[in-house]
């Protein structure tokens, strides 16, 4: 579900991400193209002519930038959540307008996509519709975009493209768009995309006849006409069916002043002719008319037809002929048509045989040097194939490899600091492990009330054998009955094994039958002693008090105190865990001085994991363990803490010991029944070796 959900998210944006980054830079390209757009809205709004024209193309550009960015950052993941809020409240508003204009028609085509792709309003309307759900989803779960460029190195993506966008689009307004994709791009053959094919859908017409008999009106259509009786009255006809449009349908040349069509004759004039397009004359750009003339007077040495196309009229013709004292004639076309023949107020286009063969903003005329043969000879007077392809490779080259570069470089810059914080981890690591070195590791076997002096002579011996063949990694402590502990004790000499008793007296000495003090167990050559079993303290009473009096004895007597804490099954499952172990060593060991508890292995034994097989997991001893060591430190600080031994007890064999033990927090185990048989507690004790 969560994977479908990123899934998800990953494929609306993208689908937003390509088409805000085509629709932005198609229009970016055409910064006076979406400006006609602009002001064709602003017609729609009854707003004709209320901005200034610098508005509106500030308006052009910036729209376009923005579309193009968001683009951009949509699929490099750039600033996530704003974009994505942003990219909602774009097509909140477009979407908007793709309503109105499919219910009231005010503008043909929305311009969504430029001169690239048209659409009519409905299929303007649908695609919002699918592209504004895609924003939903996105601006819901904007964090599921997988970045491409981490954080810190996206201000160089942010900044690289606004600046090749907004850069684009001016340099686009001084020359010509980039990419050219109305009818009269270089290459078109206007006679050609004014031509309708054979078997082209025809407009369709119905014509309703009203006519009158006896007074009455009815209406009647080809089909049903009636017979003479009826008399005509009016008719009405309506167009039913658009039928076929040529891409080019609008071109018309006239002379001004005779009124003839020169239309036909124009494109049918074999070789070059040069055509200067100015849709207003009135707000022409004369500052390079010294290149026009340059042009000019090539033209007429080469014997090269040139002509003026104008919207405008005679007087604005001659005021720009005496003004640039231009002695080429002008003519009258369409001024909708010449915006869309050439984005540049004037521009120049070279015609051969009724085809674009080039076109020239005016601030990007030919030079001299390169008018300098008859056009056949010229690069400029051939069309030039491999001109798109170059565009692409420039884009590729200025944009696209740039970019491809960051992000690889930013894929190995946050390799490199992922591996160098996986050092650094690894480090510490290293240093817990060193330090975790430093406390014992440990492994004590727990004989409780099993085996005889015989039965538990022949165990250690046995285990005397397997250590000494086999040095354990670990230290290692036996813990017997009181009665055996001298026996093992002589056993025991100069081996790898410590001997430690279960319990020992509260009392220091004197008459306390049975009783066995800590000073006798000394005195048979053991070293520990395990004090607050969960046995003692369930079976024989052991209250806090009492386990504090023989803490003290057993520590006062040269005795290290295995201490065991542990919670019943309840108080796991009421989460008690950590309190009652914390309150168990409140009670009984942590009024001790730090040197004091220098001497005491804590051994953690949850109640319900003792003799039951039931082992608590390696993650929730490790969990425990780690609160304990913290529990320490709190009370010790935190070296005593760390050099403090915690052992694990409970159902701890030799099939689950690795796991428990290779926990960080987890310094060895006191072992019940798996302490009765060598080979079970040998493979205990190789826990440490693994
Ligand atoms: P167990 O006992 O290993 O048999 O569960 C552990 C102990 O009580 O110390």
């Amino acid at each position: 579900m969560k994977t479908a959900g990123y899934i998800g998210v990953n494929v609306c944006r993208f689908l937003l991400g390509i088409t805000f980054i085509f629709s932005g830079y198609v229009k970016a390209i055409d910064p006076l193209g979406t400006q006609y757009k602009i002001a064709d809205y602003l017609a729609a709004v009854n707003l004709a002519g209320v901005l200034p024209d610098w508005i509106t193309l500030t308006a052009s550009v910036g729209v376009s930038a923005v579309e193009f960015s968001l683009g951009i950052f949509l699929l490099f993941a750039i600033q996530r959540r704003q974009v994505s809020r942003l990219v909602l409240l774009f097509m909140g508003v477009m979407t908007l307008i793709s309503v109105w204009l499919f219910l009231s028609n005010p503008v043909k085509d929305c311009g969504c996509f430029g001169d690239a792709i048209h659409l009519s309003n409905g299929e303007t309307l649908a695609k919002n519709l699918v592209l504004l759900v895609a924003a939903v989803v996105v601006a819901c779960r904007p964090l599921c975009m997988v970045r491409f460029i981490s954080k810190p190195n996206q201000w160089i993506a942010t900044n690289y493209t606004v600046v090749f966008i907004v850069v684009s689009s001016l340099f686009c307004l001084y020359d010509l768009p980039f990419f050219d994709f109305r009818p009269y791009h270089i290459g078109a053959d206007i006679r050609k995309g004014m031509e309708i094919p054979a078997g082209a859908p025809q407009p369709k017409f119905e014509t309703t006849f009203i006519l009158s008999k006896d007074g009455v009106q009815r209406e009647f259509g080809l089909d049903n006409y009636p017979d003479s009786t009826w008399a005509f009255v009016n008719s009405k006809t309506v167009q039913t069916e658009e039928g076929y449009v040529p891409p080019i349908h609008d071109f018309a040349i006239c002379d001004g002043t005779s009124g003839e069509d020169l239309t036909a004759q124009i494109l049918a004039r074999k070789g070059y002719s040069f055509v200067l397009v100015s849709p207003y004359l009135e707000q022409a750009d004369d500052t390079n008319f010294g290149a026009i003339d340059r042009i000019y007077e090539y033209a007429r040495r080469e014997n090269v037809p040139m002509f003026g196309l104008t919207a405008s009229r005679n007087q604005a013709i001659r005021r720009w002929q005496e003004l640039t004292g231009a002695e080429y004639p002008f003519y009258t076309a369409d001024a909708t048509t010449l915006k869309t023949i050439i984005r540049s107020n004037p521009g120049l286009i070279l015609l051969k045989n009724g085809v674009v063969v080039n076109k020239w903003s005016h601030n990007r005329l030919p030079t001299e040097e390169e008018l300098n043969g008859p056009l056949e000879q010229l690069d400029i007077g051939k069309i030039n194939p491999a001109s798109i392809t170059e565009k692409i490779t420039m884009i590729a080259l200025w944009f696209v490899l740039p970019l491809l570069l960051l992000t690889l470089t930013d894929r190995l810059w946050a390799w490199t600091r992922w591996m160098k914080e996986k050092k650094r981890r690894n480090k510490i690591y290293q240093l817990l492990k060193k330090r975790r070195k430093m406390r014992k590791k440990i492994v004590a076997g727990n004989w409780k009330m099993n085996l005889n002096l015989q039965e538990g002579v022949a165990l250690v011996k046995e285990l005397n054998e397997a250590l000494s063949a086999d040095q354990p990694n670990c230290d290692v402590i036996v813990c017997t009955p009181f009665i055996h502990l001298a026996t093992v004790a002589g056993l025991l000499n100069g081996k790898p094994i410590s001997l430690g008793a279960e319990n020992c007296a509260d009392k220091e000495k004197g008459a306390y039958t049975g009783e066995v003090s800590a000073e006798m167990v000394k005195s048979t050559g053991a070293e520990y002693v395990i004090l607050g079993h969960s046995e003692r303290r369930q079976y024989y009473r052991e209250t806090p008090e009492i386990l504090k009096e023989k803490v003290e004895l057993a520590l006062k007597n040269g005795l290290k105190v295995i201490f065991c804490i542990g919670e019943t099954l309840e108080e796991r499952e009421a989460n008690k865990q950590n309190e009652v172990c914390k309150a168990e060593l409140e009670g009984s060991v942590f009024h001790l001085s730090a040197e004091e508890f220098a001497n005491v292995v804590i051994a953690y034994e949850p109640i319900w994991a003792i003799g039951t097989g039931k082992t608590a997991t390696s993650d929730q001893a490790e969990e425990i363990h780690a609160f304990i060591r913290s529990a320490i430190a709190e009370k010790f600080g935190k070296d005593v803490a760390e050099q403090t031994s915690i052992l694990y007890g409970g159902s701890c064999k030799a099939s689950n010991a690795p796991e428990l033990f290779a926990k960080p927090n987890i310094d060895g185990g006191l072992i019940g029944g798996a302490a009765l048989k060598c080979a079970d507690f040998k493979g205990i004790i190789d826990a440490w070796k693994k």
